[in-house]
């Protein structure tokens, strides 16, 4: 079929992105879906600072590609052989999809599946194919999703089912801003309750740090930001303090407040200074949870004997180490109960023509999460 997307076909672009338009919103085409493969009508589709680094070239991708790798849609057709879904249904897409089979796969670790992060890389579907296509010329998959377009062909994994009163553009965010946030909490730090810990970046991804902080008991949410504007939303979803990250007393203050430092330091701005920080407010025994990503390469310090004689942990955690068939339904009651008001992260919605304007107010820090209505 053919549809409207938003394709990149260079990385690199100079800001302001209103002017060097690395999204050209074009007709392209998609076929499908191929046996164990499912046709999306994409409803929602989340703009994540992930989206800004890959416009900015700091980690390559295969081009050209069709954005997006948060959304949410109705089901309108599955391939031979797909069971569980069917057209009507309404899914949450993630960039997380398993093989079933690899090591990770069967240690219940999606996130790290041997098949699917090599076809991530070579801009494929996770089973191996390519249904984009631009004037009879190769278009490649972002994660696997490409929620900046009309319409998706992906494989069931990446797709959760979820109650069709949950209104479609708030689901997008699901698929990433809330699986990393949260599964960086319940999965990776396995926060308790009267633990403290500090949040660095209160974007996104972080505010739903926050709010998992919050459902897990924590005793001190400390958030830290360089932009105060970010700072009331983040004390209404559940911060007890926010501090400056640019406050030379920053260290000393958290340190006071926690009685020697944080349980669990999450870095969430993906900056170098942040790092640094989160290292030294994190106590003796405690963790520094890796959420934030930067430049392919990108190196960080830190002084060893500490990390040591401190027994202090630094955890990667990608997508919230999550299994989205048990996570997702979880995290959607906790957002149904009215714990998780994932709906207050939506700063606007945004069409097409908007998307580049939209990176620049991300860029800039004015807006948490933007929604891209591909259908208007
Ligand atoms: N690990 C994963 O699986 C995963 C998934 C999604 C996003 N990410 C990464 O997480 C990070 C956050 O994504 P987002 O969509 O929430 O971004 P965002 O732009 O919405 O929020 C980032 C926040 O960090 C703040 N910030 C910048 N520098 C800072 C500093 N030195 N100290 C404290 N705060 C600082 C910004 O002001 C902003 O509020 C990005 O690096 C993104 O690429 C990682
Ligand atoms: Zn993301
Ligand atoms: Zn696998």
């Amino acid at each position: 079929m053919r549809m409207i997307a938003a394709v990149m076909h260079e990385q690199g672009l100079p800001t302001p992105y209103v002017d060097s338009q690395p999204f050209r919103i074009e007709e392209v085409e998609l076929d499908g879906p191929g046996e164990g493969e499912v046709l999306v009508e994409i409803r929602g589709a989340g703009l994540c600072h992930s989206d800004l680094s890959q416009v900015a070239g700091l980690r390559k991708r295969k081009l050209p590609v069709v954005g997006g790798h948060e959304g949410a849609g109705i089901v309108r057709e599955v391939g031979r052989g797909v069971t569980g879904l069917k057209p009507g249904d309404h899914v949450v897409m993630t960039a997380v999809a398993d093989c079933g089979h690899c090591q990770f796969c069967n240690e219940n670790r999606p996130v790290l599946c041997e098949s699917v992060t090599l076809a991530r890389s070579q801009g494929l579907l996770s089973d191996g194919e390519r249904r984009l296509s631009y004037r009879g010329h190769p278009l490649y998959h972002y994660s696997g999703i490409s929620s900046f377009a009309q319409y998706a062909v992906t494989v069931p994994t990446s797709l959760i089912k979820i109650d069709q009163s949950i209104p479609l553009d708030v689901a997008a965010m699901f698929g990433c801003a809330v699986v990393t946030g949260a599964g960086s909490v319940f999965n990776s730090a396995k926060v308790r309750p009267g633990q403290n810990v500090a949040v660095f970046g209160l974007g996104g991804v972080g505010l739903n740090t926050v709010m998992a902080a919050r459902i897990s008991g924590a005793s001190e949410i400390i958030g830290i930001d360089i932009n105060e504007s970010k700072f009331s939303l983040a004390k209404e979803l559940g911060c007890t303090r926010t501090l400056n990250a640019r406050d030379p007393n920053l260290v000393e203050m958290v340190k006071d407040l926690t009685r020697g430092g944080v349980d669990f330091a999450f870095e969430i701005s993906g900056s170098p200074a942040a790092m640094t920080s989160a290292n030294a407010l994190t106590r003796k025994g405690g963790e520094i949870i890796c959420v934030g990503l930067g430049a392919t390469g990108e190196m960080y310090q830190y002084a060893h004997a500490g990390l040591v004689s401190e027994e202090k942990v630094f955890r990667g955690s990608f997508m919230g180490s999550c299994v989205p068939v048990r996570d997702i339904p979880r995290y959607m009651k906790y957002y149904q109960e009215g714990r998780m008001p994932v709906n207050r992260l939506k700063s606007g919605t945004m069409l097409f023509e908007d998307l580049n304007r939209n990176l620049d107010l991300l860029d800039r820090g004015e807006v948490v999460r933007q929604v891209l209505l591909p259908h208007g």
